[in-house]
């Protein structure tokens, strides 16, 4: 076990977000718009991908250097076939302490009622599942492939029964679009599945470069707050962790809490510990970077662990990123537009 390497920042690296395919099966607008992600889109070619051996052997090379959390996203992750594989392999895996890491996946959940045993079977600790509104229509709207809510809610059910809560729930709002949702979901969380749900939602947020983001599309979440502690009074909860993405709000009657996560209007670079691996084995060190570090070609070049430690080390050691702090400092529709051309999310991760 080597000393913790910090990037230019100061930051630790304890977080990664492994993308297992680059595919899904929705076509959220702020994500995959229909326009772009049509039949004719170049998805990555199945050569391409990483193997489940080489995602576990990066994925313990990471665990070495100081990574303590993993989470499994795409696209679609319970899309990737027999991803429950990787997830026994990811499950093995030790920190130098010799405890197990912790094993988290993002799902849309349109598949999750189906797969929520064999995935807690296979060892995965949590799942978050994405959910931008409770009204059927709006909803299927949102999804942009007539997806049924019932569906997804059913899948949340599958994934508490099944020992995968307490299960996170994201809601991305975006205003004019699905912000009549935020008070029926919140009402909805905590009145029901026995207050094993936490909602956080999401500033959306200029990730990509096909979603034609406009900061009057964003609501900001201080606005959230405000219309939920108008009809459920709410107070402010400690972090759990210096890096924790979501601010935390309780429901003054003690139902359970919330979160808000607010990339645009109080970035949270500054205790940033997350590096995301692509479907494709490039490291990113940030969700807005515009390029990453390849690490399969040193894989599949041959470089034992040791090396690839160095090599990973060495990118953290040099990481600066922190887009959200310079997009908040100054006009975000013009630094947003200015910045280079970004990496899809569906690509690098969510
Ligand atoms: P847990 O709370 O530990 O389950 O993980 P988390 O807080 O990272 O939750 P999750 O993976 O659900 O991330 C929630 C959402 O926050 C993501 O889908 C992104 O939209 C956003 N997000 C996560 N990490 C980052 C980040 O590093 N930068 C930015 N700008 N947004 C992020
Ligand atoms: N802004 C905010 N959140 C986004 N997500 C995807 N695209 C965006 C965006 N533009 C979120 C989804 C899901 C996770 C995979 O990333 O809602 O929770
Ligand atoms: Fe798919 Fe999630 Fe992107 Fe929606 S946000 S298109 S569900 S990867
Ligand atoms: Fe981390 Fe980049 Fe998000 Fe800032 S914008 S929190 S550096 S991923």
């Amino acid at each position: 076990a080597g000393a913790q390497a910090l990037d230019q920042r100061q930051r630790p690296l304890t977080d990664l977000r492994i993308s297992v395919t680059d595919r899904c099966n929705f076509r959220c607008s702020y994500c995959m718009p229909k326009e772009v992600f049509d039949k004719d889109y170049p998805y990555l070619p199945h050569s391409a991908l990483l193997s489940f051996e080489e995602i576990t052997r990066l994925a313990g090379v990471f665990a070495q250097l100081g990574v303590r959390k993993i989470r499994l996203t795409g696209g679609e992750p319970l899309l990737r076939k027999n991803i429950e594989a990787l997830i026994e392999q990811l499950a093995a895996l030790r920190t130098p302490e010799g405890a197990p890491l912790e094993l988290a996946l993002t799902t849309n959940g349109s598949l999750l009622a189906r797969k929520a045993a064999a995935l807690k079977a296979a060892g995965l600790q949590r799942v978050t599942v994405s959910l931008d509104g409770l009204d059927d229509a709006v909803f299927r709207r949102m999804n942009d492939v007539d997806f049924p809510v019932a569906q997804v809610l059913a899948g949340i059910d599958a994934a508490l029964a099944a020992g995968l809560g307490p299960v996170k729930v994201n809601m991305v709002v975006k205003r004019g679009t699905n912000e009549d949702q935020i008070l029926p979901m919140a009402r909805h969380f905590r009145e029901h599945h026995g207050g094993q749900v936490v909602l956080r939602f999401i500033e959306y947020m200029d990730v990509g470069a096909t979603n034609g983001w406009r900061m009057d599309e964003v609501m900001p979440s201080a606005e959230v707050v405000a219309r939920i502690d108008q009809a459920f009074a709410l107070r402010p909860l400690e972090a759990h962790t210096a890096s924790e993405t979501a601010q935390r709000w309780g429901y003054a009657d003690g139902r359970g809490e919330v979160g808000v996560i607010s990339s645009v209007t109080r970035a949270f670079c500054h205790d940033c510990s997350r590096a995301r691996l692509s479907t494709e084995g490039q490291l990113y060190l940030c969700l807005f970077a515009h390029q990453g570090h390849d690490l399969k070609g040193l894989l599949r070049g041959g470089a034992d662990d040791a090396r690839l430690g160095a090599a990973i080390a060495a990118i953290w050691q040099g990481r600066d990123d922190h887009y959200s702090e310079m997009r908040a400092r100054l006009e975000p529709d013009r630094a947003s537009a200015g910045a280079p051309r970004r990496v899809e999310m569906s690509y690098i991760g969510g």
